[in-house]
Parts: structure tokens; sequence; C-alpha cells
């Protein structure tokens, strides 16, 4: 019984034209491609299970020490999607998550600033987010960072980064992708943003180095955002992001000649303990997670790992410019 039906399953097949069967085989393929692209939409649209949770315990746990605000520039059309992997992935081990954005949705903590949503006006949004955060949430953080929704943040790297220095500290690391400390805040809407000899008034046009200078003129420090030995820190450029030209760098290679980031000798300039990657894909978010805080190579020692020494007010001017 059974044989027969599989020769009839393969007589009718055979009876099947070429281009007949290649259409079917293009549908098939067509529909398997949507489900593999659908699936994180559909996951991540989901609206259960949305509570904070702080993953891993770890031995050192600065979360309490080193307060981290983020503030990540979105809008409402990216909230089910590009918002929502950042909510699920590093966003959740800020100490406070917001989403500046051009709709308010209270569960996820988005608000709705202004004039939001023009891509073009970054400096207006760059101001106005500082000034919001001023306003309502400068005591809940030490530490203010900004991101976008293609920036992956490795919260206990950063928390690293920042535990030598006091909140009180006028001081920034990296720009874009800033964070700084609240004194920094403090004068960056205290002191420049109402003098327009200090900072840029109009609110048209990006930002694009103005930040930078408008915390300069208001006399807070640029910090050094690299490692002990020298090593980048911020501002790395995911590897999946430009072809994995960063894992194999070759100074005669084009893409080395000609992009900005040439000097960097790929991922052997970057240090042991990044704390920002930039142009990271919504679905490299979750991969990402992976990689950082589950992913292990069998067979290594665990490291034995220190502290950075606290910095004394008095060693300030030690404290170099430049990321
Ligand atoms: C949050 O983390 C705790 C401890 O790791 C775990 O027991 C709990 O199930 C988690 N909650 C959610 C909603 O993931
Ligand atoms: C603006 O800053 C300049 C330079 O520091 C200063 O001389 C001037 O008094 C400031 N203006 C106001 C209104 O604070
Ligand atoms: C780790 O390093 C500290 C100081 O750097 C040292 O006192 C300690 O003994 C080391 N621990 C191990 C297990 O190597």
């Amino acid at each position: 019984m059974a044989a027969e039906e599989s020769t009839s399953t393969t007589k009718s097949t055979s009876k099947l034209s070429g281009p007949l069967l290649f259409l079917l085989l293009g549908i098939g393929i067509g529909y398997l491609i949507t489900q593999v692209f659908l699936w994180p939409i559909f996951n991540l649209s989901s609206r259960t299970n949305l509570t904070l949770n702080i993953t891993s315990k770890r031995d050192v746990d600065l979360y309490e020490e080193v307060r981290v605000l983020c503030f990540v520039y979105t809008k409402s059309s990216q909230h089910h999607l590009e918002a929502m992997g950042v909510f699920r992935t590093w966003g959740k081990r800020c100490n406070k998550l917001v989403f500046m954005s051009d709709k308010e949705d209270t569960e996820m903590g988005a608000i709705n600033l202004p004039g939001n949503g023009k891509r073009i006006e970054t400096w207006r949004k760059t101001k106005q987010a500082l000034k919001y955060i001023y306003d309502y949430h400068l005591d809940e953080a030490d530490w203010f960072l900004e991101a976008d929704t293609r920036t992956y943040v490795i919260m206990e790297n950063l928390r690293q980064m920042l535990y030598p220095y006091s909140s009180s500290m006028p001081i920034y690391f990296g720009s874009p992708g800033i964070v700084m400390s609240r004194a920094a805040l403090r004068r960056f809407v205290d002191l420049s943003l109402p003098n327009a000899t200090l900072c840029e008034p109009k609110d048209t046009g990006a930002t694009m180095g103005k930040l930078r200078e408008c915390l300069n003129n208001a006399k807070v420090m640029a910090g050094n955002s690299r490692d002990i030995k020298g090593r980048r820190r911020m501002y790395l450029i995911d590897p999946q992001a430009r072809l994995n030209a960063y894992l194999r760098y070759d100074p005669n290679y084009w893409f080395w000649q000609y992009i900005a980031y040439r000097n960097q000798e790929g991922t052997f300039s970057w240090s042991n303990y990044p704390v920002t990657f930039h142009y990271v894909q919504n679905r490299n978010m979750f991969y990402f997670e992976y990689m950082i805080y589950r992913l292990k190579g069998f067979g290594h020692k665990l490291i034995n790992e220190s502290l950075p020494a606290k910095i004394v007010e008095a060693k300030e001017a030690e404290i170099t410019a430049g990321r």
C-alpha cells in the first residue's frame, strides 16, 4: 500500500515539466527565505516579558558604584525592531535606559522629543536630548552615555573604564558615541548651551564635532578612552559591517588604504576590553550577546583581572586629550 503510494508520487513528479518544477522550487525557496527574515520581527514585537533583568552576576559588579544612564536615539517606526534589539540586549544593563524618539512608549521608556524624527537636524536633537536628561534624570546616574540603535555597548567594560574617575570631574570620553560625567553634563547645559560664543546656537545641521567643541569651551576635559596598552576601546566598527576586512589586515589592500580608520591595524589595535561597537545591525545584537556573555573556548584559565586605581583630583592634569 505504502509502496504503491510512493510510486504514484514519483510518477506524478516525473510528469511535471522542467519550468514548472523550477517555479515550484523557486516558490519553496522564496518561502523559506521569507521565514528566515520574518522571524526576528515576530519574535521581537511580542510585548510579553519586557522586564529589565541584569544578566550573570559577576565577581566584580560595578553596577551600583558606576551608575550609567543610557540614552538611545531612535524613531517610532523602529521601536518594535531596532530599539527592541537594544532593549533586550545591552540596554538592560544600563542603570536607566531612555529612548529619544518621536513617540512616547512608557513600556520601553521612549519619550517624544519635540522635532525628533527629522534625520537632518541631529544637532538640535543632541542638544534637546542632553537638556532633557539634565532636567529630568540628572541625579539618577553618575555617567550619561549617548548611543543609537546601531551601537552595542559592553556595559561592564564601560564601567571599568569610568571607574577611576569621579562623576564630579568634568570629563567626557569618545565623540560621537559620547559618555560624559554628571559634572560635564552640568557644564554643558548651564554654561555652554545658553552662551553663543561657547556653543553653536543654530539648530540645523549635523552634530559632527559641535558637541565636542561646546564641551571643550566649557572646560570639560576630553578623557582618553584607550586602555593601558594604548588600544582603542570606543567607536569600534562591527567586524561584520565591512566584509570582515578588519579581521584580515593587509596594508596593501584598497580597503586599508582608503578607509578613514586605516591606521588601526584591524582588530589588533582593539582593546581586549572594548566598550562600544558601532554600525552593528539589529540582527547582530543577539549574536553579540551570545559571543560576549556565553561563548567560551574551553581550556582557558580565568584571567586575574584588577580594577584600575581611582584618580585623585590632583592628577587631573595627567588625563590627556584624545580618544
Ligand atoms: C531574571 O534573572 C533572574 C536571575 O538570574 C532569573 O531567575 C529570572 O528568571 C530572570 N527573569 C526574567 C524575566 O528573565
Ligand atoms: C560667554 O562665554 C564667554 C567666554 O567664556 C564669556 O566671556 C561671556 O561672559 C559669556 N557670556 C555669558 C552671557 O555668560
Ligand atoms: C591576582 O592579582 C593580585 C594582584 O594583582 C594578587 O594579589 C593575587 O594573588 C592574584 N590572584 C591569583 C589567583 O593569581
